[in-house]
């Protein structure tokens, strides 16, 4: 039988309760099937920061890369702790991962599942897919600042985007497109503003294009798509954009489809090269974390995207079943606890298991 080693970091806030009852819908989907799923996990994240002063180290990713995946809640402590001043852990951990396993495709899909009450009045069938640029954009990180903390301070951020990087995300999101019913695809930039990378990307998908004659491709300013976001989301299929306008724009899509507490996404490395890393698109909310007050929905999803990445589609299929099912059955007046999420998850996905 097939032994998939996965790599679970927890990290920080909200991580570890969502995760706990993500690995749980992992373990109730596969225990049937030909497949063993071997975890390991880090305690990577604020919390071990403030501990040993670590936030990535070299042995951490040897480690992980020697997985086949990996499963991530959320990392990052309350913004502004003044303890973590001059510790970046998004920065470090997440992107560090992110760019070391050259996470190219950032896959953040959006579906207003039957049952789901959307705060749009007519949403429409809203089902889209935004394929984020992972490793590029201003989250490279290369900028600077000059005469800092004087009234000249000068802070510049630098956007990178190469010919390569746009080239292989953008033929991505064209094969997802060419595999969807409607085969559309819309590139969100702002080319009106940010001329050098808005002629890049234009210039690629109109390239790209050519191969792809079934796909119909159109434009908007990422402005413009956040008014059709909110206006006509049903008007989108697939999304194809850089790094910040994709990161904006995901949890815009989270809220629109029924909240945060819904939206997965895989950090994915095509090649196969390095393990690709799955995760919900929130954060580590400290808000509400430690109170069983997190939706695990979210990272139970970024499991299906999981298994999918992994060949295991029908595991898969079985857990959006189970939770397409779960959101069906959701009413306002009951609310449950994080674990209450996850059980319900769980029968639901043995009762088909079973059947
Ligand atoms: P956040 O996503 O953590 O929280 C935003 C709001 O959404 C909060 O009100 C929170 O309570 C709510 N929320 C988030 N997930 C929820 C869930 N599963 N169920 C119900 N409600 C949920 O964003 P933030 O407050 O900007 O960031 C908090 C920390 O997380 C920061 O340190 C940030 O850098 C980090 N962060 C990490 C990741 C990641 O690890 N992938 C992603 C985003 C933010
Ligand atoms: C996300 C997060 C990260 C991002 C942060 C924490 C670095 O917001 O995964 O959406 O901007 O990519
Ligand atoms: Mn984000």
């Amino acid at each position: 039988s097939r032994t998939i080693k996965l790599a679970v970091i927890p990290g920080d806030g909200i991580g570890p309760e969502v995760v706990a009852e993500a690995v749980k819908v992992l373990g109730a989907v596969t225990a049937r099937d030909e497949v063993t799923i071997e975890t390991s996990t880090f305690q990577l994240g604020a919390a071990r920061f403030l501990e040993t002063g670590d936030v990535l180290t070299d042995a951490d990713l040897a480690a992980i890369s020697q997985n086949d995946a990996i499963l991530l809640g959320a990392v990052g402590g309350v913004p502004g702790d003044p303890r973590l001043k001059g510790a970046n852990i998004e920065r470090g951990l997440l992107l560090g991962l992110r760019f070391a396993l050259d996470h190219y495709v950032n896959l953040r899909p959006c579906t207003i599942y039957p049952g789901v009450t959307s705060p749009l009045t007519a949403p429409g069938v809203v089902d889209f897919v935004v394929v984020r640029e992972g490793t590029e954009g201003p989250y490279v990180g290369n900028g600077g600042a000059i005469r800092r903390g004087t009234p000249q301070e000068v802070a510049n951020e630098v956007s990178v985007n190469t010919a390569y990087g746009v080239e292989r995300v953008v033929r991505y999101a064209f094969e997802v497109a060419q595999g969807r019913e409607r085969k559309q695809l819309t590139l969100v930039h702002k080319t009106n503003v940010l001329v050098f990378a808005g002629s890049l990307w234009q210039r690629i998908v109109n390239q790209v294009a050519a191969d792809y004659p079934l796909v119909a491709v159109d434009y908007l300013h990422v402005d413009a798509a956040t008014i059709f976001f909110v206006t006509n989301p049903s008007r989108f299929d697939v999304i194809v954009t850089d790094n910040l306008f994709g990161d904006i724009l995901t949890d815009l899509a989270a809220a629109i489809s029924g909240g945060i507490g819904l939206a997965a996404s895989g950090n994915i490395n095509p090649t196969g090269r390095f393990p690709s890393m799955f995760e919900p698109v929130h954060g580590s909310a400290p808000d509400i974390a430690g109170q069983q007050l997190a939706d695990p929905t979210a990272a139970i999803l970024s499991v299906a995207l999981l298994l999918d990445h992994l060949g295991l589609t029908d595991a898969a299929t079985r857990v959006n079943e189970a939770v397409a099912d779960d959101l069906a059955r959701r009413t306002e007046t009951v609310r449950r606890s994080t674990a209450e999420v996850g059980d319900a998850i769980v029968t639901l996905l043995t009762d088909k298991v079973l059947k």
